[in-house]
């Protein structure tokens, strides 16, 4: 495991390169495609220790699953009432989006499971997904707080519900449609912002009907799913490293490929471009009922903005790599309604907020965001990533412009998300090596 990256200063980002796939679009696949009637063929899968541990939890459940071999994944589905009772807890490991997707599915299944997994996710608050679940019937229960493990009871079947989330979250979102496939009657969601919307996509492609009329997300319960191939895009969240360091490295000039650019997701590119970014969308297409390119990033100066509160949800997991560019962004750049990043795999807002600082950058925090004084020059040191994956690759991108080396400490989770992100960074000009 690379637990230690050792970063030199300076340099440029340049080539073509593939960033490893989706994360969320990777879990999903796994998800629905064991439930599914039929065998279902994915590629592009993320190898990635979150992805892999909803894969376990399946095979847990008794659903055979062939792979991962370079990114070639055969789920052989066993129906919406297949699913056996694990022997054990479940696993999740650092992965927020399988504990609270899974227990959305797990409410409907007749059988008891306990979704637990480490340090940080143990600390992630579960409250939000067990009382929606709760009043369509489940009997879950959780630790005091809302803290996992999350324990999921036997339960008579569930009934729709319609529920206004009071934040802007995929995951409760998911959840409670996905415990929708199993009610009696209708469930809806209605969100507050925009948020991703690959489980309303990915039920379509595998003909179960969604319906959305503004913000509101419907479907009927009981109907049944069937296997369809399922081909993952690019992550744009891991994309947006190296957006963000081609941007502020002088010289550079990168093109990333097959990157998703759902609509619900590329909050990072509108931001970026507010702030002067040069990105050009290249090559649109579709790939699996989802819209992807390659995306150009050279150099450019940058100039800080107030983000719009409009584009946080839609970047909700770039504010870390967006923190750098803002260190680097001539002007103050003000980011609010941003709390949600308090409750990641860290408090990204406090951990981004402390590693700026010891390098030397004004950065605030703030109860919702941060307010950041860049574009000026700044040091080395030695940054604490809090065993947080997206704090260590943003650090690595701010070395591109450091004026010492970075060493940055608790990089093993890098592993959820992005394997592979070391080598790739190094082939693309980064000065960094894994201890
Ligand atoms: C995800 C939703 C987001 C995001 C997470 C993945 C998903 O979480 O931060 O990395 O796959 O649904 P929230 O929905 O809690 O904001």
């Amino acid at each position: 495991m690379t637990d230690t990256y050792h970063v030199r200063p300076g340099g440029a980002l340049r080539g073509s390169l593939r960033v490893p796939g989706d994360k969320s679009i990777s879990h999903r696949a796994i998800m629905l495609g064991a439930i599914a009637q039929g065998v279902t063929e994915v590629s592009g899968f993320l190898e990635g220790e979150d992805a892999l541990a909803t894969m376990n939890a399946f095979r847990a459940m008794g659903v055979r699953i062939e792979g991962p071999d370079q990114g070639r994944v055969t789920v052989h589905g066993v129906g919406k009432h297949g699913l056996k009772a694990p022997g054990r807890p479940l696993d999740c490991g650092n992965s927020g989006t399988s504990m609270r997707l899974l227990a959305g599915l797990l409410s409907g299944q007749g059988f008891a499971a306990t979704l637990t997994g480490d340090d940080s996710l143990r600390r992630r608050p579960m409250g939000r997904v067990a009382q929606p679940l709760s009043l369509m019937g489940a009997r879950i229960e959780t630790e005091a707080g809302g803290l996992p493990p999350v324990r999921i009871l036997p339960a008579p079947p569930l009934h729709g519900i319609h529920y206004d989330l009071p934040v802007a979250s995929a995951q409760v979102k998911s959840a409670i449609l996905l415990a929708g496939l199993y009610a009696v009657g209708e469930t809806s969601v209605t969100e507050p912002e925009p948020t991703r919307d690959h489980t309303e996509r990915m039920l379509t492609a595998f003909g179960y009907p969604v319906t959305r009329e503004g913000a509101t997300a419907r479907l009927r319960g009981q109907g049944e799913l069937k296997a369809t191939p399922i081909d993952v895009p690019a992550d744009i969240s891991s994309a947006a490293f190296f957006m963000v360091g081609a941007s502020i490295a002088p010289g550079s000039d990168i093109t990333l490929t097959g990157v998703g650019i759902n609509p619900t997701r590329t909050g990072i590119i509108d931001i970026l471009k507010l702030m002067g970014a040069d990105l050009t969308l290249q090559n649109q297409r579709l790939a699996g009922g989802e819209p992807v390119a390659d995306i150009r990033v050279r150099h450019a100066p940058l100039h800080g903005i107030a983000v719009p509160e409009s584009l946080v949800a839609l970047a909700i997991d770039e504010f870390p790599a967006l923190f750098v560019a803002a260190a680097n962004a001539a002007g103050e750049t003000v980011v609010t309604g941003a709390e949600e990043l308090r409750v990641k795999e860290s408090d990204r807002i406090q951990v981004m907020a402390d590693g700026l600082q010891a390098l030397g950058i004004a950065a605030q925090p703030t109860p919702d965001g941060m307010v950041i004084q860049g574009g000026k020059p700044y040091g080395g040191g030695v940054i604490d990533s809090r065993g947080d994956h997206r704090i260590a690759m943003s650090f690595a991108m701010a070395a591109l412009r450091a004026g010492a080396p970075l060493t940055i400490r608790d990089c093993a989770n890098v592993a959820t998300s992005f394997p592979g992100f070391a080598t790739l960074a190094a082939q693309a000009g980064l000065g960094l090596d894994a201890a």
